[in-house]
Formats: structure tokens, sequence, C-alpha cells
């Protein structure tokens, strides 16, 4: 039986990228503050760049959430360490350069967490790399931050410190270590400034390869636990998938679609739940489980290819870069709203 969709160590990743997302506003507003509080124009420059980093890294924080699938609530001791923060910040007990300084070590911490959650999902599977894969853009950004902060905390440390300046020079090291992290970032969902979004194809392509490697990564394993976690991870995307396109994408196609396409996908979609089900109610360790995972399989393959081909093709040839944009925000604040229902139901049955 299938006794429960959720899976412990997937969770526990999911609560992390929620911290992340936590320290990722209290960043941005520190480097809000910080942009007040300065008047020096070498400074002011850097944390402008950093902030606009930030707040694009925050929208695709977002993304990689909602396609992690995994909705969770931060640790309770991340949301009082941000508080606490967030107060010092805006008070006067500590000078610019100490701000600066703990600014730095949350900086650390973005990192790490960043990091560690990388190295986390490689053991947890294919298909959570594949909705971390973002992440990676965000660390290495955070990287080449923190050697723009250490120079910062240079020049206020010397001038607090001394009433002098820092040495000549000291923006060229910076620059000199930073080249250390260039190139390496770049990723399919980097959002440029004059983006809102990715484009709706992009995304829900993203959605489909990610339930495939789900899949591929079932039907390879005799790991009866490991059946009952993949099994979970595509009951609750296929479903948060299936409804947030019904909600947004195929009542805005339908007109440029044709009523009997768009029929057509709603009523494959509506079938995917009834085997869902029925697979829910089978035992992970019989040999109808896999047979019935295959059935599915072959359906949601079918209608994917039907989406990629002609559905995608008529988003292409009827709505603007900026409408298919557009889409694709509502599209993400769909399956959020879905992933945070599901993720309360599930609390309501423990
Ligand atoms: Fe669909
Ligand atoms: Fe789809």
């Amino acid at each position: 039986m299938v006794a429960t969709l959720d899976d412990t160590k997937r969770s526990a990743i999911g609560m992390k990228l929620a911290g992340m997302k936590e320290l990722q506003n209290l960043l941005i507003e520190n480097e809000q503050l910080f942009l007040r509080e300065t008047n020096d124009a070498d400074i002011s420059d850097r944390f402008r760049k950093m902030l606009e980093d930030d707040q694009k890294n925050l929208g695709i924080l977002d993304t990689v959430i909602v396609q992690y699938g995994v909705q969770a609530q931060p640790e309770k001791t991340i949301t009082e360490m941000v508080q606490k923060l967030g107060q010092l910040m805006k008070g006067s007990e500590l000078s610019l350069y100490e701000k600066v300084f703990q600014h730095e070590l949350l900086k650390h911490q973005q990192v790490m967490t960043g990091l560690t959650i990388h190295k986390a999902a490689q053991k947890v599977g294919a298909d959570v790399m594949l909705a971390i894969g973002p992440l990676n853009t965000i660390n290495f950004e955070n990287r080449a931050h923190q050697e723009q902060l250490k120079g910062v905390l240079e020049v206020l440390g010397v001038r607090e410190l001394t009433g002098q300046e820092a040495d000549q020079g000291i923006w060229a090291r910076v620059q000199d270590a930073m080249a250390a992290f260039s190139g390496v970032v770049g990723s399919a969902v980097t959002q440029g400034s004059d983006k809102q979004d990715m484009n709706i194809q992009d995304i829900i392509r993203l959605d489909h390869n990610k339930v495939n490697t789900l899949f591929t990564q079932l039907l390879a394993t005799d790991d009866a636990q490991k059946i009952q976690e993949y099994f979970g991870q595509i009951y609750k995307d296929l479903l948060v998938h299936s409804i947030a396109e019904e909600k947004v994408v195929y009542p805005a196609v339908r007109p440029f679609y044709g009523d009997s396409d768009t029929q057509e996908l709603f009523d494959e979609q509506a079938h995917f739940r009834v085997l869902l089900d029925e697979i829910k109610a089978t035992n992970a360790s019989s040999p109808e489980f896999k047979d019935k995972i295959r059935k599915l399989m072959d359906e949601v393959g079918d209608h994917i290819r039907q989406e990629e081909s002609t559905m995608f093709a008529a988003i292409r040839n009827n709505f603007s870069t900026e409408q298919s944009e557009q889409m694709t925000t509502k599209f993400k604040a769909a399956k959020s709203e879905e992933q945070q229902k599901m993720a309360q139901m599930s609390g309501m049955m423990k």
C-alpha cells in the first residue's frame, strides 16, 4: 500500500529551500538599507548591482521551489534568526561596517545552504537535480557577492577604525577573485532584467521532463521504498501540473487551438487522475503496480507529445512574448497554490 505521498528527505530539502527564500528576502532588505545609509559611490554601485541580482534570484528561487514540488515551511530557528537580524539591521546599535559584516555572514549561510541542497539533491534522485538546477546560478552569484562584500568590509573597516582610506587597488583584487567564478554562471532559467519570466512553453517543458525522469527512475528500481517515494512525487506533480494547465493555459489557448483539441487535453488529464488514484490503492510491490505505471506513462507520453507539438505551436503563433511570460507567472502561482493545499491536506492526515 502507498501509505503516504510524503517522503521525509524530500520534505527536509523543501524546508531548507523555504529557509533560503526567507533569508533571500532579508538579504534584499539589507541591501536596500545599505543603499540608504552610504554615500560612497563605489560601495553604492556594488550594492545596487547586488540588489538587482538578489531580486532576480528571489524569482529564480520561487521557480525552483515550485519545480521541486514540495512546499514546506522554513524551520522556526531560521524564521526567528531572520526576524532578530532584521531588527538589528534597522536599529542604530551597529555601525555600517558591523551591519555589512553581519550581511556577509548571511551571504555565507545562503551560499552554504545552496551548495548543501545541491549535494543532497544528487543523493535523492535525478528528478530533484533537474528541479533544483537553477539553484546553481544563485550559488555562483552569491559566491561572487561574497568577494564584493570582502572588499566593502575592507573599505568600511579601515575607515571606521583609522579614519583613513583602504589601500588603492582593493577593487582590482576583488575583480581578480571574482574572475574565478565568471563563465560558470549560466542557465536556461536566468532571467534578464528586461524579462518578466520564462516563456510558458519552457516552464511546461521543465515539468514534462521532470515527470519523465520520475517514471524512468521508478521503473528502474525494485526498492519498494524508492518506488513509493517516486510515485508520491509523480502523483503530486501530475496533479499540480494538470490543475495549473486547466486553470491558466487551456482556457487561454482554447480560442486558437480549437474546442475539440482543447477538450481532448482536459479529458486525458481527467483520466490521469483516475489512474493515479487506482495506482495509489495498489500494493507497490505487486507486479500490477509497475504495469499500471507503464500504462499511465504511455498516456502521459501521448498527451505531452500533443501539447509540445500542436498546442505549443498555437501558443507561439498567437501570443506575444509578454503574454507568454505573464502566463508563466500565473502558471507558477497556480502550481504554488495547489502545492500548498496538498501540503496542508497531508499535514492534516498525519
Ligand atoms: Fe497537460
Ligand atoms: Fe503538460
